[in-house]
């Protein structure tokens, strides 16, 4: 990506925190209560999974939520950046794992462009926002690789997330979702 297609990440991130939480909630009535004590909170619970409307996730853009505290970035990459992930060969990696649960060959399968994106959106990348190394929170569009780039020491990762340069020892990581419709995904 050229600089100047890059754009303010003030306007281009939007910080979204799911007011809609999932998750099962509730404990048996008969339940003794030093079982009930074992329980997570509910607050913890309702934090599990959240339901993201991505209908307004437009090519080029990203957005933030929050899951489980930690930043999740999503964006839906333009044509530009998927061609460049997948002009990667996976050997030249650092990582070569893909680290996607939701991919058909899991976490250990290797981290080609198709394994990091989502299934069938090939253009949607979920990821989680905390930078390998020592969790700092990267930055959006940009670093040497045109993806992010974690300013703590100098990360770079590229357009599928994956670790390029500088002293992160893994790709990003992506957290379990799914899609209950075209417009929202569920992560957790
Ligand atoms: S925390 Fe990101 S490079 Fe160190």
């Amino acid at each position: 990506m050229s600089q100047g297609e890059q754009q303010d990440p003030s306007k281009r991130d939007f910080l979204y925190i799911a007011t809609g939480a999932m998750g099962a909630v509730g404990v048996g009535a008969v339940a003794w209560p030093f079982i009930d004590q074992m329980n997570p909170s509910a607050s913890a619970v309702a934090l599990a999974s959240i339901e993201v409307d991505i209908s307004g996730l437009e090519t080029g853009e990203s957005m933030t939520v929050m899951w489980r505290g930690k930043p999740v970035f999503l964006r839906r990459r333009t044509e530009e950046e998927i061609e460049m992930a997948r002009a990667v060969d996976v050997s030249d990696l650092p990582d070569p794992l893909s680290h996607n649960p939701n991919s058909v060959d899991g976490p250990d399968g290797p981290a080609t462009d198709v394994n990091r994106a989502a299934t069938d959106q090939e253009d949607l990348l979920v990821m989680i926002g905390v930078c390998t190394h020592l969790g700092c929170v990267p930055l959006g569009t940009a670093g040497d690789f045109g993806g992010w780039f974690c300013p703590c020491h100098g990360s770079h990762y590229d357009t599928a997330g994956r670790i390029r340069l500088g002293p992160a020892p893994a790709n990003l990581a992506i957290p379990p979702y799914s899609f209950p419709s075209d417009t929202t995904i569920v992560i957790g």
